[in-house]
């Protein structure tokens, strides 16, 4: 069986990559290993395997115990890894079990970290919360190189911004964080539209949960990185135990081979319905990458193959607007998370970003008057048809004419 090179196209990579050992099998859908203990008959091989993978390593034979390694589990971080361009990938519970094992790596080479807002609300939480032992300074995208510290042991970074869709300039970061490596959140993009090592980050995180589980029954967290940071992801995921279960692997890897379908028409759909929003009175802003005037620093296309499906949009009638949105919608599913091939609508500053002090979060952007929409697979005219209907409800209630 031909394993998929990077020289083939993403959809081939989608369907193939992580799959080749199966034919060597002699099977060919992938098989689930729930097994969470091996048998060891020889002490001495059995021993050395588990004190390689205890260190970070891949098993010497046996994968001993299913905390340290999981074939269901391997292959899908080995798709990725093939996907993102990266050498190697490691596989968490969810987005931010990967998050948190990514902070508790850094911390072995220093304990400071340059973040720059607005960022998930989780992994803002959690930096901010202290509870990893970390400080943080968080900074401006432009201001990256002047809040570095001989002890800066990482640069935290998301591209589209959740939730504002904000775009950063990844070899820019990348230059001002000097010797100091970048993780960049990917969830947005996904391997489809973005692939951050070729901007030299060294870290491409994702929250599995969203894209590349695709159907809302997933939570899952990848890094895809080299060889000496996964060897260090790998012994914090040894040692935490933040695993991610094979059920969920295999569900992700057989969703893989539509990843790229789903996210060039989940795109296409978005672009109908931010055109419309851009127009719509009841509108002050949309922020959409795909929009005229969106992208100054001209990213897509360099960095970005597309804008997504991700929205975020201000209305006029603040929150009381965005909270009557939220009530009425009907197709779309008033909820947290995005990614999903059904559309998803919720509001960043009440949710997701609740937990973000409230001055740093006004001034990212976050405003109480900011909604976000995660465009599924739906006819993109039965979506408009339920969000302008839910807008002009928003607007009587609020008394703002339309
Ligand atoms: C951009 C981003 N990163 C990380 C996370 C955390 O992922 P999880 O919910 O899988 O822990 C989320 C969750 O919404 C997210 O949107």
């Amino acid at each position: 069986m031909t394993r998929p090179t990077a020289s083939m196209s993403q959809e081939t990579q989608a369907v193939h990559a992580g799959r080749e050992v199966l034919h060597e099998q002699g099977i060919h859908a992938m098989p689930i290993d729930l097994s969470s203990t091996y048998p060891l008959h020889n002490l001495e091989e059995g021993g050395q395997s588990l004190e390689a993978m205890a260190m970070g390593g891949l098993p010497m034979g046996s994968p001993v115990y299913s905390r340290l390694y999981n074939p269901t589990v391997a292959r899908y971080e080995e798709a990725l890894a093939q996907l993102e361009g990266a050498e190697e990938c490691v596989a968490f519970s969810s987005g931010m079990a990967a998050v948190t094992a990514s902070l508790m790596a850094a911390k072995t080479r220093g304990s400071h970290i340059v973040a720059v807002r607005p960022i998930y609300g989780g992994t803002d939480h959690l930096l901010a919360s202290g509870m990893l032992g970390l400080e943080v300074t968080w900074a401006e995208a432009d201001g990256i190189a002047a809040a570095m510290r001989p002890d800066t042991a990482m640069v935290i970074v998301e591209t589209p911004a959740n939730p504002t869709l904000a775009l950063l300039d990844l070899e820019d970061v990348v230059r001002q964080a000097g010797k100091v490596p970048v993780l960049v959140d990917n969830t947005f993009a996904t391997p489809i539209l973005q692939n951050p090592i070729k901007q030299g980050v060294t870290l491409v995180l994702h929250s599995a949960t969203k894209f590349l589980g695709g159907h809302g029954d997933v939570l899952a967290g990848l890094v895809a990185t080299n060889k000496d940071w996964a060897t260090e992801l790998r012994k914090v995921r040894v040692i935490t135990g933040n695993v991610l279960h094979p059920l969920a692997a295999y569900l992700l890897h057989r969703g893989l081979p539509t990843l790229p379908l789903r996210v060039r028409a989940q795109q296409e759909g978005a672009k109908v319905l931010a055109e419309r929003l851009a127009k719509h009175p009841a509108i002050t802003a949309v922020h959409f990458p795909g929009l005229p005037g969106q992208d100054p620093k001209g990213l897509l296309g360099r960095q970005m193959k597309g804008p997504g499906s991700l929205i975020a949009f201000e209305l006029v009638g603040g929150f009381e607007a965005a909270s009557t949105v939220m009530a009425e919608v009907k197709l779309m599913t008033p909820a947290v998370s995005l990614g999903s091939v059904d559309t998803l609508i919720q509001h960043p500053a009440a949710l997701t970003h609740r937990v973000v002090n409230a001055e740093a979060r006004e001034h990212s952007g976050v405003s109480q008057s900011l909604m976000r929409l995660s465009v599924g697979l739906e006819g993109p005219e039965d979506l408009w048809a339920d969000l302008e209907q839910a807008l002009v409800k928003a607007m009587a209630r609020t008394a703002v004419h339309v």
